[in-house]
């Protein structure tokens, strides 16, 4: 099969890691007889830099003519300082947005090999765990009205978040369809003692619980989830929740798991076309040093092949190489966490799964 991939390689270890990916998918294409057309765009700093703007018009272009995108990471001091339309950041909520992509699905699951790289105590890791957060992406706080304005004490600053019926009821078909796939679990996470767009989002999860008989449902607040993420991880199976709970809990998530650096996510809309990108961020200290770690870029392009091509022998073959690696004892500068041992680069590590591959 024939696939047109935009490549959003963005700032900082971007680059470096959209380029492992790539070699990765395109040893895939190779293996299984498919192939794979890549056609670069700017976001973020760098089309700031270039264009003046950080999501330039042909990046949405580009990515709209696509049959999926994988993005690298976007932002860094050199452009910290700008106006809060004009940051890096705006272009990821931006192509989010052009793309329809209201759904985010952010695995985090404990690899064995990984697991002396946890910060939780040895008993809770012992148990293991392997959860997927269902984060509502295009709503919500991120999108609602903000601005400022003379408030009781002068001037204020404001942001709203609003969430329609329609909105909540889409991103929880997902989230019940994607635990029918996995372990029949789904945890729904909110606020409902306080807001009102909780209240809403409980009431149509437990209308559409109703569906769902197999799926076990239930809720919990926001603030005892952040508690029991880090008390009991294993219960978890799927979580659904709003655009800044998923921010906030999938960070959590992915820092129990010890290697941030591992975890890919995909964000989906109502067609097949997705973007995937790892859930770390730019990290503009090792930039340009060979240094990251290229994993969650690789397993997010085979979150592609599965979610967006259909591919789930190809993407399987990705991860098993991946777990394969890491079970040798390959590791990247971050997965040593200051233990002992000579970590891979960037370009190392990458070579290793090639040759698994
Ligand atoms: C993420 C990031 C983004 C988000 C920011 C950079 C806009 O934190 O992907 O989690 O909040 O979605
Ligand atoms: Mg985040």
């Amino acid at each position: 099969m024939e696939f047109n991939i935009a490549l959003l390689k963005g700032d900082g270890i971007g680059p470096e890691i959209v380029d492992s990916a790539v070699a990765v998918l395109e040893k895939t294409a190779e293996k299984f007889g498919h192939k794979f057309n890549f056609t670069p765009y700017l976001i973020g700093g760098c089309a700031i830099d270039a264009t003046g703007e950080p999501l330039p018009q042909e990046t949405v272009d580009g990515c709209l003519a696509s049959d999926s995108v994988l993005l690298g990471a976007v932002g860094g001091p050199k452009w910290d300082t700008l106006p809060g339309n004009k940051r890096p950041e705006k272009a990821l909520l931006g192509i989010r947005s052009a793309l329809g992509l209201f759904t985010n699905l952010r695995p985090a699951k404990l690899y064995p090999a990984l697991k002396e790289a946890s910060p939780l105590r040895a008993d809770i890791v012992s148990k293991g765990f392997d959860l997927m957060i269902v984060r509502e992406l295009t709503g919500g706080i991120y999108f609602g009205e903000r601005g400022y304005r003379e408030g009781k004490y002068g001037e204020e600053a404001y942001d709203t978040e609003a969430y329609s019926r329609m909105e909540i009821e889409r991103i929880g078909r997902v989230a019940f369809d994607t635990a029918m796939k996995r372990n029949k679990k789904l945890i729904s996470i909110d606020k409902a003692n306080v807001l009102e767009t909780s209240r809403l989002w409980r009431e149509i999860m437990h209308k559409m619980a109703e569906e769902y008989p197999e799926v076990e449902y239930s809720d919990m607040l926001v603030d005892n989830a952040a508690m029991q993420l880090v008390k009991n991880p294993a219960q978890f199976d799927v979580i659904v929740t709003s655009n800044m709970f998923g921010d906030i809990l999938s960070d959590e998530a992915s820092q129990i798991t010890g290697s941030i650096g591992m975890l890919a996510s995909a964000s989906l809309g109502a067609t097949t076309r997705g973007m995937y990108e790892p859930i770390h961020g730019s990290a503009p200290d090792i930039a340009g040093q060979n240094k990251a770690n290229p994993n969650a870029t690789i397993l997010s392009a085979a979150m592609m092949l599965r979610y967006s091509f259909g591919l789930a022998e190809e993407a399987d073959c990705i991860e098993k190489a991946v777990d394969k690696v890491l079970e040798a004892g390959y590791r990247t500068a971050d997965l040593l966490g200051g233990g002992e041992g000579t970590p891979l680069t960037c370009t190392e590590m990458t070579e290793k799964i090639l040759e698994v591959l």
